[in-house]
Protein backbone atom coordinates (compact mmCIF):
# COMPACT_ATOMS: atom_id res chain seq x y z
CA UNK A 1 0.00 0.00 0.00
CA UNK A 2 1.58 3.40 -0.37
CA UNK A 3 1.88 5.67 1.66
CA UNK A 4 3.51 9.16 1.95
CA UNK A 5 5.00 11.06 4.85
CA UNK A 6 4.59 14.87 4.58
CA UNK A 7 6.89 17.05 7.22
CA UNK A 8 7.80 20.22 8.23
CA UNK A 9 11.19 20.45 9.73
CA UNK A 10 12.89 23.77 10.63
CA UNK A 11 15.69 22.30 13.22
CA UNK A 12 16.24 18.94 11.83
CA UNK A 13 14.93 16.69 14.94
CA UNK A 14 11.87 16.13 12.76
CA UNK A 15 13.31 15.04 9.93
CA UNK A 16 15.25 13.22 11.49
CA UNK A 17 12.02 11.13 12.89
CA UNK A 18 10.86 11.28 9.14
CA UNK A 19 14.27 9.54 8.07
CA UNK A 20 14.37 6.61 10.63
CA UNK A 21 9.87 6.42 9.73
CA UNK A 22 10.84 6.18 6.02
CA UNK A 23 13.48 3.49 5.97
CA UNK A 24 11.47 1.26 8.30
CA UNK A 25 8.51 1.55 6.57
CA UNK A 26 9.26 2.49 2.62
CA UNK A 27 7.28 5.45 2.69
CA UNK A 28 7.49 8.19 0.31
CA UNK A 29 8.75 11.84 1.57
CA UNK A 30 8.09 15.23 0.80
CA UNK A 31 8.40 18.71 2.37
CA UNK A 32 5.37 20.36 3.38
CA UNK A 33 7.02 23.18 0.70
CA UNK A 34 7.34 20.74 -2.11
CA UNK A 35 3.80 19.00 -1.44
CA UNK A 36 2.43 20.53 -4.86
CA UNK A 37 5.13 17.72 -6.99
CA UNK A 38 3.20 15.09 -5.96
CA UNK A 39 -0.48 13.52 -6.51
CA UNK A 40 -1.25 13.26 -2.76
CA UNK A 41 -4.43 11.11 -3.87
CA UNK A 42 -2.75 8.53 -4.50
CA UNK A 43 -1.41 7.90 -0.81
CA UNK A 44 -4.43 5.77 1.04
CA UNK A 45 -2.17 6.08 3.88
CA UNK A 46 -0.66 9.87 4.76
CA UNK A 47 1.62 11.02 7.58
CA UNK A 48 2.32 14.31 8.53
CA UNK A 49 4.92 15.27 11.01
CA UNK A 50 5.83 18.67 12.49
CA UNK A 51 8.00 20.23 14.99
CA UNK A 52 6.25 21.55 18.19
CA UNK A 53 6.07 25.78 18.95
CA UNK A 54 3.88 26.88 21.74
CA UNK A 55 2.07 23.84 21.55
CA UNK A 56 1.16 24.01 18.17
CA UNK A 57 2.33 21.33 15.59
CA UNK A 58 3.74 23.67 12.76
CA UNK A 59 2.51 23.24 9.29
CA UNK A 60 -0.25 20.97 10.80
CA UNK A 61 -3.28 23.77 10.03
CA UNK A 62 -1.80 24.34 6.10
CA UNK A 63 -1.49 20.48 5.66
CA UNK A 64 -5.43 19.88 6.63
CA UNK A 65 -6.06 23.16 4.32
CA UNK A 66 -3.71 21.65 1.24
CA UNK A 67 -5.01 17.76 1.76
CA UNK A 68 -7.93 16.22 1.05
CA UNK A 69 -7.91 13.72 4.26
CA UNK A 70 -11.15 12.06 3.83
CA UNK A 71 -11.30 8.45 2.59
CA UNK A 72 -7.93 7.94 3.54
CA UNK A 73 -7.15 4.06 4.83
CA UNK A 74 -5.24 6.00 7.48
CA UNK A 75 -4.37 9.31 8.37
CA UNK A 76 -1.65 9.57 11.24
CA UNK A 77 -0.01 13.05 12.45
CA UNK A 78 3.32 12.88 14.74
CA UNK A 79 4.83 16.05 16.42
CA UNK A 80 8.47 16.24 18.27
CA UNK A 81 9.08 18.34 20.93
CA UNK A 82 11.38 19.32 23.78
CA UNK A 83 9.03 18.15 26.41
CA UNK A 84 9.09 14.37 27.50
CA UNK A 85 6.37 12.18 26.79
CA UNK A 86 3.49 12.01 29.38
CA UNK A 87 -0.35 11.64 29.41
CA UNK A 88 -0.55 15.38 30.20
CA UNK A 89 1.42 16.71 27.66
CA UNK A 90 -0.24 14.52 24.77
CA UNK A 91 -3.77 15.31 26.03
CA UNK A 92 -2.50 19.05 25.64
CA UNK A 93 -0.84 18.80 22.27
CA UNK A 94 -4.30 16.90 20.83
CA UNK A 95 -6.63 19.53 22.64
CA UNK A 96 -5.08 22.38 21.31
CA UNK A 97 -4.50 21.08 17.44
CA UNK A 98 -6.98 18.84 16.72
CA UNK A 99 -10.89 18.89 16.53
CA UNK A 100 -12.99 15.97 18.68
CA UNK A 101 -13.66 14.76 14.79
CA UNK A 102 -9.80 14.83 13.79
CA UNK A 103 -9.10 13.21 17.01
CA UNK A 104 -11.20 10.69 16.74
CA UNK A 105 -9.99 9.58 12.86
CA UNK A 106 -6.75 10.39 13.21
CA UNK A 107 -4.10 8.42 14.99
CA UNK A 108 -1.46 10.59 16.91
CA UNK A 109 1.82 10.11 18.06
CA UNK A 110 4.53 12.62 19.76
CA UNK A 111 7.99 12.05 20.64
CA UNK A 112 10.23 13.61 21.94
CA UNK A 113 13.37 15.68 20.04
CA UNK A 114 15.56 18.29 21.99
CA UNK A 115 16.43 22.19 21.53
CA UNK A 116 18.80 23.63 18.84
CA UNK A 117 19.83 27.04 19.28
CA UNK A 118 22.51 26.89 16.48
CA UNK A 119 20.37 25.77 13.85
CA UNK A 120 16.48 27.74 15.17
CA UNK A 121 15.21 31.63 13.23
CA UNK A 122 16.59 34.23 14.76
CA UNK A 123 12.84 35.07 15.74
CA UNK A 124 12.70 31.17 18.16
CA UNK A 125 16.02 32.08 19.47
CA UNK A 126 14.54 35.04 20.49
CA UNK A 127 11.50 33.95 21.94
CA UNK A 128 12.61 31.37 24.06
CA UNK A 129 15.07 33.66 25.30
CA UNK A 130 11.99 35.46 26.31
CA UNK A 131 10.36 32.07 28.05
CA UNK A 132 13.90 31.42 29.62
CA UNK A 133 13.57 35.28 31.34
CA UNK A 134 9.71 34.44 32.64
CA UNK A 135 10.49 31.04 33.79
CA UNK A 136 13.31 31.80 35.48
CA UNK A 137 11.98 34.64 37.26
CA UNK A 138 8.80 33.08 38.13
CA UNK A 139 8.65 32.11 41.90
CA UNK A 140 7.54 28.79 43.19
CA UNK A 141 7.66 27.01 40.23
CA UNK A 142 6.89 23.41 40.28
CA UNK A 143 8.74 20.43 39.60
CA UNK A 144 7.49 20.39 35.77
CA UNK A 145 9.01 23.88 35.44
CA UNK A 146 12.12 23.90 37.25
CA UNK A 147 13.36 20.90 35.12
CA UNK A 148 12.24 23.08 31.85
CA UNK A 149 13.67 26.22 32.83
CA UNK A 150 17.02 23.90 33.16
CA UNK A 151 16.42 22.12 29.92
CA UNK A 152 16.00 25.62 28.01
CA UNK A 153 19.57 26.64 28.99
CA UNK A 154 21.23 24.58 26.28
CA UNK A 155 20.89 22.35 23.13
CA UNK A 156 19.80 18.81 23.85
CA UNK A 157 18.86 16.05 21.43
CA UNK A 158 17.05 13.24 22.97
CA UNK A 159 15.49 11.49 20.20
CA UNK A 160 15.79 7.83 19.87
CA UNK A 161 14.80 5.33 16.95
CA UNK A 162 13.11 3.20 19.95
CA UNK A 163 10.52 5.56 19.71
CA UNK A 164 9.28 5.36 16.22
CA UNK A 165 8.51 1.31 16.67
CA UNK A 166 4.33 1.68 17.35
CA UNK A 167 3.96 4.14 14.48
CA UNK A 168 6.18 2.49 12.54
CA UNK A 169 3.75 -0.69 13.23
CA UNK A 170 1.04 1.13 12.30
CA UNK A 171 2.03 2.09 9.12
CA UNK A 172 3.38 -1.19 8.18
CA UNK A 173 -0.07 -2.70 8.95
CA UNK A 174 -2.39 -0.57 7.44
C1 LIG B 1 10.03 28.98 19.60
C2 LIG B 1 9.97 27.54 20.02
C3 LIG B 1 8.88 27.08 20.75
C4 LIG B 1 8.83 25.74 21.17
N1 LIG B 1 7.75 25.33 21.88
C5 LIG B 1 7.69 24.05 22.31
C6 LIG B 1 6.57 23.58 23.05
O1 LIG B 1 5.60 24.30 23.30
N2 LIG B 1 6.59 22.31 23.49
C7 LIG B 1 7.64 21.46 23.22
O2 LIG B 1 7.61 20.29 23.65
N3 LIG B 1 8.71 21.86 22.49
C8 LIG B 1 8.76 23.13 22.03
N4 LIG B 1 9.82 23.55 21.28
C9 LIG B 1 10.86 22.57 20.89
C10 LIG B 1 10.58 22.05 19.47
O3 LIG B 1 9.28 21.55 19.39
C11 LIG B 1 11.55 20.91 19.10
O4 LIG B 1 12.85 21.37 19.07
C12 LIG B 1 11.12 20.29 17.76
O5 LIG B 1 11.62 18.97 17.68
C13 LIG B 1 11.59 21.09 16.58
O6 LIG B 1 11.31 20.40 15.40
P1 LIG B 1 12.17 20.64 14.09
O7 LIG B 1 13.63 20.55 14.46
O8 LIG B 1 11.77 19.57 13.16
O9 LIG B 1 11.81 22.00 13.57
C14 LIG B 1 9.89 24.85 20.84
C15 LIG B 1 10.98 25.32 20.10
C16 LIG B 1 11.02 26.64 19.68
C17 LIG B 1 12.20 27.10 18.88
Amino acid sequence: MKKLIVYTSVTGFTKQYVQWIAEATGADVIAMGELSKVDVSSYPVIVYGGGIKAGNIRGLKKFKRSVDLTHRKKVIVFATGGAPNTDEIMKKIIKQNFTHEEAATFDFFYFQSGLNYERMKKIDRCLMAIYRKVLGLKKGKNATEKGTSQALMHSYDYSDKDHILPLVTMINEA
